[in-house]
């Protein structure tokens, strides 16, 4: 995969493309990572990038000029382009797994007040982050590389991404790891089985059990497998005892 960032802040990358586990994934050249200097393209003197809004009002917008010229200069059949922008679709796990299929994504970053709005039509997309205002695109294309570069082959162990929270549209079931007792606070002890039937309807419950209550949102939305049908009834007949 190749990913193109538009930007005028390129050094807000450097540590990022070249630390843990996106770095090791960079230097493997399981991902090329490249940065277009949006600034290059302005041609007047000043090299102005943006200007005052039309119709008045504080901040200053992005121009089309440079930022078209820009993203045309790395467009191409097999490029798929986003805009990051408040205003955008909101971002989730299963467009990071749609994501991490192209050949080649533009990151289009801004600054200000955003771009002048005939700019939208020439990217594939507009997405958003969250429901917050960042002072400009850079940190949210980093969000969305990172939650790509590390679904592409090689990245990280082949299946440890499978039962992570959002994979399956849940949150993850809890994870422990030594001492078994911290201080007087134990592990439960189905961990500590070896019952890998039980530990697996454990986890399953607690996936069902902390999505409901951190994120009824998701619960209320979530398709019920078969298995999760079943430990989850279990789970409940449990409790009315
Ligand atoms: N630019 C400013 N805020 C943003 C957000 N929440 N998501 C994507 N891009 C942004």
């Amino acid at each position: 995969m190749r990913i193109t960032v538009l930007t005028l802040f390129p050094e807000m990358y450097r540590d990022f493309v070249s630390t843990s586990i996106i770095g090791r994934a960079i230097e493997r050249g399981l991902v090329t990572v490249d940065f277009v200097q949006i600034r290059d393209f302005a041609h007047d003197h000043y090299r102005h990038v943006d200007d005052k809004p039309f119709g008045g009002g504080l901040g200053q917008v992005m121009k089309c000029q440079p930022v078209l010229d820009a993203l045309n200069s790395v467009k191409s059949e097999n490029s798929y382009s986003m805009m990051m922008s408040p205003a955008g679709n909101v971002y989730n796990q299963s467009k990071a797994r749609q994501l991490s299929q192209k050949d080649h994504l533009i990151l289009l970053c801004g600054h200000y007040e955003g771009f002048d709005a005939r700019i939208n039509k020439h990217v594939d997309e507009l997405v958003s982050i969250g429901d917050y205002i960042l002072t400009g695109g850079e940190m949210a294309s980093m969000v969305i590389m990172d939650s790509v570069i590390r679904l592409l082959n090689g990245v990280i162990r082949e299946g440890s991404t499978d039962d992570e929270s959002h994979e399956n549209g849940l949150l993850e079931y809890p994870q422990y790891t030594q001492p078994a007792d911290y201080q007087g606070d134990k592990v439960p002890d189905i961990l500590l089985s070896g019952h890998h039937a039980k530990i697996q309807e454990w986890r399953t419950q607690q996936s069902l059990l902390l999505t409901k209550t951190v994120r009824p949102d998701l619960f209320e939305k979530h398709q019920f497998t078969e298995y999760e049908e079943k430990v989850w009834k279990k789970l409940c007949d449990q409790e009315s005892e």
